[in-house]
């Protein structure tokens, strides 16, 4: 049996009852298709930060570099800034492992009512710039001590970054309906955004079959609650694509059952695979965190690993525990976060793996 080496950071908050929950499904599918998943348990985050004064070891991304893969909770602790803990850990992975795409799929769910009227399907991807953008470490300064203090940082976008995620998001589009959105902002204002929307048209205009279309981010925005079923893969920002990810999800349910995959495409790095939501300190402890987006993550990281069969499974099994009820409590349930993995569980075994739908 191949085992696959999964470094697990289960971090802050609800990442401890999540990552667990989701673990035990992951192995399960595994199990089923003949693979096992090997999984080096770091424990970094805010605890490890109050003992050590840092995230995560001097050398914890050379640990991470020998790793298949990076399973990761959250992390965010309202005792300690910020900008210690993200720039302390989620930052640099993404950084140092060049992993550019961030790969954010949204979809209904069976038994997952939307806070919207209507019963359309939705079945869009967010695909988001991950390395640059508003993101960028150049600048980003606070000038005190004069009579009108400022802030500034600069957004850099390369043509290099915007032809790679765009190529990518094409290629996503080219293999589901063909219909890529880029979330622009290139009215006048934000000057940027004119060379963002020419080098995403330079890049597209290769891509056979794929029709682009640029939408001001606002009213993309505001389309996307009205209008979520008519999106098919969204190319956006580092920014604009963190903002409409949570948009997304709230508008099939709640942020509690997105995903996400911090893709290094070549392959050359490690990737790593987490929710798109935080580490929600305001339910953390309680037991009732959706372990869905956590478990889907997992299934994200199995297409990545080259186990597509098992991510079908996993993705079958939890659409089938909450068509069956089980739901927590974000989306309108009563399960445990405990219960709701149980319940995955139970149907990873009544799915026979060699008829997981395609
Ligand atoms: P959040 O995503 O943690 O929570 C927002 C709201 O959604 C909260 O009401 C929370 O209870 C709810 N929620 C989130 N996940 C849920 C789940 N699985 N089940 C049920 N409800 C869920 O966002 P926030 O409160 O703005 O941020 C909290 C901390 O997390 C901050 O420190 C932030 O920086 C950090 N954060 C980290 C990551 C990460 O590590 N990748 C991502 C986002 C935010
Ligand atoms: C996400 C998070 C992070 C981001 C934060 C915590 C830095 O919101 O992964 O969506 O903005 O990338
Ligand atoms: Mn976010």
């Amino acid at each position: 049996m191949s085992a696959r080496r999964i470094a697990v950071i289960a971090g802050d908050g609800i990442g401890p009852e999540v990552v667990p929950a989701a673990i035990g499904c992951l192995d399960a599918v595994a199990a089923a298709h003949g693979f096992s998943l090997d999984w080096t348990e770091l424990p970094w985050g805010s605890a490890y930060y109050r003992a050590h004064g840092r995230m995560m070891p001097l050398d914890g991304l050379d640990t991470l570099a020998g790793h298949d893969a990076v399973f990761l909770g959250a992390v965010g602790d309202p005792g300690i800034p910020d900008v210690e803990t993200l720039w302390g850990l989620l930052i640099p992975i993404r950084r140092r492992f060049d992993q550019y795409v961030n790969l954010r799929p949204v979809r209904r769910l069976p038994g997952v009512r939307s806070p919207l009227a209507g019963t359309e399907p939705i079945d869009l991807v967010i695909v988001r710039e991950n390395t640059e953008g508003e993101y960028s470490e150049v600048g980003g300064r606070v000038y005190r001590g004069r009579p009108e203090e400022l802030a500034v940082q600069e957004a850099v976008f390369t043509r290099h970054g915007v032809t790679r995620v765009a190529a990518y998001a094409a290629e996503v589009a080219a293999g589901r309906r063909g219909e890529l959105t880029s979330a622009t902002k290139s009215n006048g204002i934000v000057h940027t955004m004119p060379f963002w929307d020419e080098v995403v048209r330079d890049t597209v205009a290769g891509a056979g079959g794929v029709r682009l279309r640029s939408e001001l981010i606002d009213a993309l925005a505001a389309s996307l609650v009205l209008h979520p079923e008519r999106y098919d893969v969204i190319v956006a920002s580092n920014l604009f694509g963190d903002i409409l990810s949570d948009l997304a999800g709230a508008v099939t349910g709640s942020i509690g059952c997105a995903p996400s995959a911090n893709l290094n495409p070549p392959g050359r790095h490690p990737s790593m695979f987490e929710p798109v939501h935080g580490s929600a300190p305001d339910i953390a402890g309680q037991g009732v965190a959706n372990p869905i987006g956590q478990i889907w993550s997992g299934a994200l990281m199995f297409d990545a690993l080259g186990e597509p069969a098992a991510a079908r499974h996993l993705v079958a099994a939890f659409e089938a525990a909450l068509d069956g009820g089980v739901r927590t409590r974000d989306v309108g349930g009563t399960a445990t976060t405990t219960e709701m993995a149980d319940a995955v569980r139970a149907h990873i075994g009544a799915l026979t793996p060699s008829y997981v739908p395609e």
